[in-house]
Formats: structure tokens, C-alpha cells, sequence
């Protein structure tokens, strides 16, 4: 058994493999694995996308799901997860997906519990590899991963580990022509790199692909909480906006989205949008990560 830790932990020849294998389950080739196995989702932090396509990729694959509820659980009475985990894996669990807000902590996890195997669905600000996976494979089946493509990241930068992830996954991938675009409040300390520019209508020019980010009020001191209508009145991806960017453009969004805030109703919901479309990915890029892990 194998973890997923986080994309830095991959290379591109793994990443490779990986795409290409959730491209065969697209077309219902080898969706099934040897061994029945059990996994447990235990999500510390809410999550509606990752959780529930990790039940769905397992469940596809004949897996047998536990949805671990910490806060009914003996967590509640102090105990640590650490046991939390060894305790279920002595009940036959041996691979755990986990979501917690503390950075590093699944990695830490999968040093002390060696026999189990771990999949990061996001870690504090830090990563969120199968985010980055799925968006690489959406990105492939509407561009092709292409040393020339133009990827613009609109933002909450700062906060965000899906941003994190998908520059390595990008750069990885030879995709070194990646902007940031967001107010300095949003910016990431270390940009080395990377262009940046905060002049959006900059950014977007020549974009073939534009990835925006959800501004997480959760990770945001509440002194900043006025700047939400100006930062929307200048960055909000608007169709005026768009319109700056290739005319065959495809716009993501990871979600959950703040429709208004980072990213319009029209756009989120136009002809370049492939945000459903990454939804579905999800499905097939975690089927692929979870044989991936058992193999
Ligand atoms: N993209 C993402 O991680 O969404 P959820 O928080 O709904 O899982």
C-alpha cells in the first residue's frame, strides 16, 4: 500500500501514470480491485466535493466506505486521533482520507501508523493532491498539458492549499507559464517563479485557462472582513473580465464557490466554465488514486 501525501511527493511519471489511468475509468476500463478493502473518510474540516467522490470513486470500485463522524465520536470524551486510528485500523480499516485544518498533520499521521496507508484531502493552507490531480486532468482533456498554456490563478492565493498544490502540479507538468493574480493581501509570501501581477485585467491577458480561488473567510482575520466588496468590485471575474482572457478560454473553480464575491453567476455558470466538469473528474481521478494507493 501506498499514501498520497501531497503532489511534491509525486513525480511527473507517477502524475502521468495516474491521468492516464482515471482517463481509462472514464471509459470503464479496469474499474474494479482485487482486493475488497475498506477505507474511512475522516474529515475534520467540512467538505462536501472531496469526501463525497472519494465515497463514490470507492464505492465504484466495489470498497466498502466508513464515514468516520468525529463529532459523535470518542474523540468527544479527549481521546487522540492517533488512537482514533489505530482503532479502527484494528478493525480491518486500512486506508484513511483525511481532511484536518492542522498543516503536516497527515503526513505526521502516516509516520506513526506505518501499516495503514493515508490520503491528504487537504491539510491546513499547506496541499490538496487529488484537487490538483483533477484539475490536471481537466485541464489535459480541454487543452492538453501544453508547455505553452497560459494559466492565470485569481484570488485567494494566500490562503489557499489547492493554489499550492496546483503550481507544483503545474510546474511538475512543465507548465511554467502561471500568473497570480490578487491584491497583496492575497498574495503568498513566496512567489519565486511565478509571475505576478495585481492589475487583473493584466493577468487575464492571453489566459487559456483561468483558475479562481474561493476567498476563505474561515482563514481570515475579521478585521478584514469589510474589504469582501472591494475586493469583489475590482477582482470578481466578471464577463467583462473574460473577455480579456483567449476567446477559447476555460475557467475553474475547485468550489464551494462564493458566487458574487470571486467569480460571477454568468461566468460560473457560461460556455467557458468547466467547473461541473471538474466535479465529474473528481470521480475518476480519485478511482485512479485509490488502485493507485492499494497497488
Ligand atoms: N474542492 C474542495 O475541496 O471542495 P470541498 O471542500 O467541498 O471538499
Amino acid at each position: 500500500m501506498r499514501n498520497l501525501l501531497s503532489i511534491d511527493h509525486l513525480d511527473k511519471d507517477i502524475i502521468s501514470s495516474l491521468l492516464v489511468k482515471a482517463g481509462e475509468l472514464t471509459k470503464n476500463i479496469d474499474v474494479s480491485l482485487d482486493n475488497k478493502q475498506y477505507i474511512a473518510n475522516l474529515f475534520y474540516e467540512n467538505s462536501t466535493r472531496t469526501r463525497v467522490s472519494f465515497e463514490v470513486a470507492a464505492n465504484q470500485l466495489g470498497m466498502k466506505v466508513i464515514n468516520f463522524d468525529a463529532l459523535s465520536s470518542s474523540e468527544q470524551k479527549g481521546e487522540e486521533i492517533l488512537d482514533t486510528l489505530k482503532t479502527l485500523h484494528a478493525m480491518g480499516i486500512h486506508c484513511f482520507v483525511v481532511r484536518h485544518s492542522k498543516e503536516g498533520l497527515v503526513r505526521e499521521l502516516s509516520n506513526e501508523l506505518k501499516t495503514a496507508a493515508f490520503i491528504n484531502a487537504g491539510d491546513g493552507t499547506a496541499c490538496h493532491p487529488t484537487q490538483t490531480l483533477t484539475d490536471l486532468f481537466t485541464i489535459l482533456q480541454e487543452k492538453s498539458l501544453s508547455s505553452k498554456l497560459r494559466v492565470v490563478i485569481l484570488g485567494d492565493i494566500k490562503h489557499s492549499r489547492v493554489a499550492n498544490s496546483l503550481i507544483s502540479g503545474l510546474s511538475m507538468m512543465g507548465i511554467n507559464d502561471i500568473c497570480l493574480s490578487a491584491p497583496s493581501v492575497f498574495m503568498p509570501e513566496n512567489t519565486s517563479g511565478l509571475q505576478v501581477e495585481e492589475n487583473i485585467n493584466k493577468a487575464l491577458d492571453g489566459a487559456d485557462v483561468i483558475v479562481t480561488l474561493r476567498v476563505q473567510k474561515e482563514r481570515i482575520k475579521s478585521t478584514l472582513d469589510n474589504m469582501f466588496a472591494e475586493y469583489s468590485k475590482l477582482y470578481c471575474l466578471d464577463e467583462n473580465k473574460l473577455a480579456k482572457a483567449k476567446s477559447d478560454v476555460i475557467v475553474m473553480h475547485p468550489g464551494p464557490m462564493n458566487r458574487g464575491i470571486e467569480i460571477a453567476s454568468s461566468v460560473a455558470d457560461g460556455k467557458h466554465s468547466v467547473i461541473l466538469k471538474q466535479v465529474r473528474n473528481s470521480i475518476f481521478v480519485r478511482m485512479a488514486v485509490l488502485k493507485y494507493v492499494f497497488s
